[in-house]
């Protein structure tokens, strides 16, 4: 079982992306264990605007936040004043948007504005700086699970730029000791999802009667792991000594088919629903599956909340809203 870690207090934490689902939740996690957050986010319209804000409503209110509206990639010097932990969650998610006209926010949002960050981490005493990247760098090994030294082969556009990023702060810290962690994160959900992400796609479908929509035969399988999981393994990342350089898979430890979540969701929700199966999406990997031998080892991480109960929570999540 996971402890559960604290940076000390009033630590002074930069969350890049805070507006975002999971950089509201690490937000929201950090301030509650009494550190002082700065909250960076320029609001993208990668989906609705109007979410994000949603996201960060209580956050506002805590004296111990404060919110920088503004783009990483033209970062200015001082703006970061003081700043001890680095968790880096902005970026330009999605796998399918990723490929043709719009690779160019995935240099800008990925790649620069994670080179400008490092930058400035160089010139800062920082005490650790944690990037969240993801499983697509692995695209399809041949082999699971995935393992930290598999050659990674990222099969979309967006796993290209995750990865360009990681090795950016492998460098950073090779060559100026910048304090960089990376976790690699397969697939999060819980309350809060970003709405193009299949679980928010399907609870909604389900409680507005509609048909669902997979990609594929519905056999693809992969490692999710809820939101909780993934704050706390950030935590660890930036509470654990000698860790600086490393990259540790973060996932949920089981492995199952979109089908079988369906299965899942239909007991829970207890509603029948009609599905469609369209063409596989480019981009799209048939397996992911973490190996986590390492992450439990040296992070002494483990995911608490099984996909069950994390889908219980979910779908609640939404019958509050709606
Ligand atoms: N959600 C997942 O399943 C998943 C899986 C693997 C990795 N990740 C990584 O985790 C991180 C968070 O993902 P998410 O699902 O919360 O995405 P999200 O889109 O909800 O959050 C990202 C936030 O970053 C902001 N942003 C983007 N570019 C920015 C920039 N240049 N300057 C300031 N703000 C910027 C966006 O406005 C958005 O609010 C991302 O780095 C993503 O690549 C997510």
């Amino acid at each position: 079982m996971t402890t559960y870690s604290n940076l000390p207090e009033n630590s002074k934490c930069l969350v890049t992306g805070a507006a975002g689902f999971v950089g509201s939740h690490l937000s929201r996690r950090l301030l509650g264990g009494g550190c002082r957050v700065t909250g960076l986010d320029c609001f993208t319209d990668y989906y609705n605007r109007r979410l994000k804000e949603r996201n960060i409503r209580d956050l506002l209110e805590n004296p111990a936040f404060d919110l920088i509206r503004a783009d990483l990639a033209d970062l200015e010097n001082d703006w970061f004043d003081g700043v001890e932990y680095v968790f880096h969650q902005s970026a330009q998610a999605g796998v399918r948007a990723s490929w043709g006209e719009e690779f160019s926010h995935y240099t800008r949002h990925n790649v620069l504005a994670t080179q400008r960050l490092l930058e400035w981490a160089r010139r800062t005493k920082l005490k650790r700086f944690v990037y969240a990247s993801s499983s697509s760098v692995y695209g399809n090994t041949g082999k699971l699970p995935m393992h930290e030294d598999d050659l990674p082969r990222p099969l979309s556009p967006y796993g290209v730029t995750k990865l360009a990023a990681e090795h950016l702060c492998n460098l950073y810290h090779q060559n100026f000791r910048v304090p960089t962690v990376s976790l690699r994160y397969f697939t999060v959900y819980g309350p809060g999802q970003r709405p193009d992400m299949a679980f928010h796609r399907f609870i909604k479908a389900i409680l507005n009667g509609d048909q669902l929509v997979i990609y594929g035969t519905g056999e693809q399988t992969r490692d999710f792991t809820f939101i909780g999981d993934i704050v706390e393994a950030n935590l660890k990342a930036a509470t654990t000594g000698h860790v600086e350089g490393r990259v540790y898979n973060i996932g949920g430890g089981t492995r199952i088919s979109v089908n079988g979540v369906l299965e899942i969701l239909k007991e829970l929700s207890g509603k029948p629903f009609k599905v469609r199966y369209e063409p596989v999406q480019a981009g799209d990997p048939p397996h992911t599956y973490a190996d986590t031998t390492r992450v439990r080892n040296e992070l002494e991480f483990m995911p608490e909340t099984s996909l069950q109960k994390g889908l219980a929570i979910m779908l609640d999540s939404f019958r509050e809203v709606d």
